[in-house]
């Protein structure tokens, strides 16, 4: 079979770049071995909000009493809930199934190894031959030895998604995001939770100002999580009742089970890249110049396969970028600065260009403007005290340079600093703007206006 572009994997990169391709009139075949929309949709980011969202009702409806509003205790039923969960992920994959045939773009499931210039060999037998080759094929879970996912008591983060059951007690290796986004999910239900983070701050991959991050450890300890930091997991073993954790420093956790959230890694082994000389990093990322360009002609690669923030959102851009840059002969670097993170804990965090920290580091002289969730109508009025915005700008010119928010649905707030900072809008920009009366944005506005020594509702220094 003869095709325009060959896309390897058909993830939230591999499937957006098809139907972008097939959109600028190319000829598109995307070959995926499991399941369309990948790791987000299946196994990740779509299953991880369907669950925050039922357990943050349980959690709602456990603390409703202290307004008036009692119910019986919740009952959890894992199956109804397994299945809702399923029934969510089942639509979404069902509608990029239907999107992507009627953009005319050719889906071929089975396993694909590129075999040499433009060919790529199915593990059916047969072979594609394309013009251009994108790889797209994400990353997978990384495995620590001492803790191997084929024993029950241990957990990948796909095994936790799944539901088997609700461990009373539960510790989780890694105070990464994956690590915290499920420390939240099975707080809510009930677990006991240890988080063990080898490194001396939680979340110290993502850039975050240390007011957010000590802002959610604050919350989680309130919630009954336990965090211990500068703390590595060594082994562990069978006991009675569950297993032991022993930890390097000599400590040991009873615990049901153990889940290993300790990264991911590019999924670029097998693949067949040494046929056509694609070049790796020593950690297995493909070298990809601006145009997503690997180091063999017409062979690209977006999304967790190359160097970046493994997130879906920039997958799809990347896989955008490529497709036009096809079709279209364009062109345009990305700035990872301008790619929003939403991280789904209790509350959550959002965030988007540089962290205070970040920027002082470079010796610019900057505004900074913060506003509580407290001092917001609409967040009392949901209950959602905790948490708040903070706004980054350029002293000289008050350009937005990155805006952070930990807060109720801080995910959804953080778009409107992502125009901000993409768009080098000023904090006058942000704060002159009228905003409805009583929201969440208002915090934002706030905080500009902080920034800018103008607040009303906070006291400005
Ligand atoms: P991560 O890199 O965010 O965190 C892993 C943590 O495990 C690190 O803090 C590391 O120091 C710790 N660690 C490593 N070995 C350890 C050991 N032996 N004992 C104790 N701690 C140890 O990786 P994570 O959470 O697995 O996520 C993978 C990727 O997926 C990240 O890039 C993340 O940003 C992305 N992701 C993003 C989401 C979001 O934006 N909402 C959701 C899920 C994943």
């Amino acid at each position: 079979m003869n095709t325009d572009i060959g896309i390897i994997g058909g993830g939230p990169g591999g499937y957006v770049c098809a139907i972008r391709a097939a959109q600028l009139g190319l000829e598109v075949t995307v070959i995926e071995e499991a399941a369309l929309g990948g790791t987000c949709l299946n196994w990740g980011c779509i299953p991880t909000k369907a669950l925050f969202s039922a357990t943050k009702l349980l959690s709602q409806t456990a603390e409703a009493q202290e307004i008036g509003l009692s119910f019986s205790q919740p009952q959890i039923d894992l199956q109804r809930l397994t299945e809702w969960k399923g029934s969510v992920v089942t639509t979404l994959v069902g509608g990029i199934k239907t999107l992507l045939e009627k953009n005319g773009v050719n889906v071929i499931r089975a396993r694909g190894q590129i075999a040499g210039d433009g060919r790529i060999s199915l593990s059916t037998g047969d072979e594609v031959t394309a013009k251009n080759i994108v790889i797209a094929t994400g990353s997978d879970t990384v495995q620590i030895p001492p803790f191997p996912f084929d024993h029950p008591a241990i957990w990948s983060s796909d095994d936790a998604l799944d539901l088997p059951d609700i461990p009373n007690r539960l510790a989780i290796i890694g105070g990464g995001v994956i690590g915290l986004e499920l420390a939240t999910i099975y707080n809510r239900l009930g677990s006991e939770v240890v988080v063990i983070e080898l490194l001396p701050e939680i979340l110290s991959t993502v850039d975050l100002d240390r007011r957010v991050v000590s802002t959610l450890k604050r919350s989680l300890t309130s919630k009954g999580v336990t965090i211990l930091t500068n703390t590595a997991a060594d082994s562990f073993e069978q006991a009675e009742d569950g297993v032991i954790l022993r930890t390097k420093n000599g400590e040991e956790h009873a615990v049901d089970r153990i889940l290993v959230a300790v990264g991911r890694r590019p999924n670029t082994r097998n693949l067949g890249l040494e046929t056509c000389n694609v070049e790796t990093d020593n950690r297995g990322f493909i070298c990809v110049d601006d145009a997503f360009q690997t180091s063999a002609p017409h062979v690209y690669a977006i999304g967790d396969a190359v160097l970046g923030p493994m997130l879906a959102h920039k997958a799809s851009s990347d896989g955008v970028r490529v497709a036009e840059g096809i079709a279209l002969g364009q062109t345009h670097a990305v700035n990872y600065d301008l790619i929003p993170q939403a991280i789904f804990t209790d509350p959550e965090i959002a965030s988007v260009g540089l962290s205070e920290a970040k920027v002082k580091a470079s010796g610019r002289n900057i505004l900074v403007g913060r506003f509580p969730f407290a001092a917001l109508g609409k967040a009392l009025g949901m209950r959602e005290p905790d948490g708040f915005f903070q706004v980054v700008a350029d002293a000289e010119d008050h350009r937005i340079l990155g805006v952070q928010i930990i807060g109720a649905d801080a995910s959804d707030l953080i778009s409107e600093a992502a125009i901000a900072v993409h768009g080098n809008l000023t904090l006058e920009a942000i704060a002159d703007a009228i905003h409805p009366h009583p929201t969440l944005p208002e915090g934002l506005k706030e905080a500009a206006e902080n920034a800018l020594g103008r607040a009303i509702h906070t006291v400005n220094r």
